[in-house]
């Protein structure tokens, strides 16, 4: 690979650490020279000499010199005064891993080339819609490891699980039992739930935005030019049992964006671009932790493959049909429609297990 940002020789830098064979002495020579012109306020002959001295390989100069078996070692020695404590505990880890991976699997000066072009690619691949960083960190099971190791259940909450990249647009406001679908267009679905507190009491109140796919597994900023602005998305507010609905259609499964960087990454290793039908939702009240999460439909295809890792099990859900004309029409859908009904738990915001 070639190397750029090396400091020139003739740096003053690249003098004082010093050449170890003929061209020390030429070194020298040429210090003594300069250091005829020097001003005494930029360095006193005296300093000059001591920093010229060669260090030997007891002194802790000497320790920073680059040495393979070393290596982490030095480069976590240069971070060690940085004030910050975190970042230090942070940086510390990240050189160990990165050089005990480097080591590991003895990385050529090829491959370490084609990383440093694949993360230019997927950097040069973000756009104000698009932030291809965060599917490769969903792709790699990042996204949902930091996401679980931050949002514990105490064995009570709802569960958890990422984002994604599509909830980039406002949710509109919508009353109790509104239809956020287009419903000749899919499996018309009636969708109810309850927001509760680790006691189970009910949280009036509590705000239930939902988004979703279509009955096609697309988004509706991916198809603007079809629908409305808010399709498939709707900001609900619990009543005072805590308690939601609406009307929309069974999403389906769908691809994550696959014309990028981590989509060659996909193809690359053999992986399907797909995730498993969901309905996104991200529930809060004040004094409550936020939960953001899925709810899946329990005969999708790529429950078990889901390409971002984000299923867990107590998430997936059955949607089971309903054949009754009476009820459809006092939900207001065609029968026959399917339903699913999802209970939401938040914890406390100041409760840390
Ligand atoms: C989503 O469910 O919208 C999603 C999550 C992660 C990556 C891509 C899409
Ligand atoms: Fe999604």
């Amino acid at each position: 690979m070639a190397r750029t940002g090396g400091v020139s020789p003739e740096t003053p830098a690249a003098r004082r650490e010093c050449l170890p064979t003929l061209a020390r002495a030429a070194c020298h020579q040429r210090a003594r020279n300069e250091k005829t012109t020097m001003t005494a306020s930029r360095q006193t002959p005296a300093a000059g000499a001591a920093e010229l001295a060669r260090p030997t390989p007891s002194t802790p100069a000497a320790s920073r010199l680059f040495d393979e078996a070393r290596s982490a070692e030095i480069v976590i020695a240069s971070i060690a005064s940085a004030t910050d404590p975190r970042l230090r505990q942070v940086l510390t880890s990240l050189v160990n891993h990165l050089h005990s991976f480097i080591k590991d699997v003895r990385l050529t000066e090829e491959e370490w080339a084609n990383a440093i072009q694949f993360l230019t690619d997927t950097g040069q691949a973000c756009t104000s819609t698009r932030q291809e960083f965060i599917l490769l960190s969903d792709v790699l099971g990042a996204s949902m490891l930091v996401d679980s190791l931050n949002n514990e259940t105490g064995g009570i909450a709802t569960e958890s699980t990422v984002e994604g990249p599509f909830h980039l647009v406002v949710s509109p406001q919508r009353a109790l039992g509104d239809n956020i679908a287009n419903i000749d267009d899919g499996d018309p679905c009636l969708v109810t739930g309850t927001v509760t507190d680790d006691q189970g009491l009910p949280i009036p109140g509590a705000r239930v935005d939902v988004w979703q796919a279509d009955a096609h597994g697309f988004y509706d900023v991916q198809q603007s030019h079809l629908h409305p602005e808010g399709y498939l998305r709707g900001l609900f507010t619990a009543d005072e049992s805590g308690r939601f609905w609406f009307r929309t259609i069974v999403p389906r499964y769908y691809p994550i964006p696959g014309d990028g960087p981590v989509g060659r990454l996909l193809q690359a290793t053999g992986r399907h671009p797909n995730r498993p039908a969901h309905i996104h939702f991200e529930v809060s009240s004040p004094g409550r932790r936020t939960l953001t999460t899925h709810l899946f439909v329990a005969d999708s295809p790529y429950l078990y493959s889901d390409t971002v890792f984000a299923v867990k099990s107590s998430l997936i859900h059955e949607f089971p049909q309903v054949d009754d004309p009476v009820q459809a029409r006092e939900v207001g859908l065609p029968n026959p429609f399917r339903t699913v009904d999802f209970a939401v738990t938040l914890r406390a915001a100041d409760d840390t297990d």
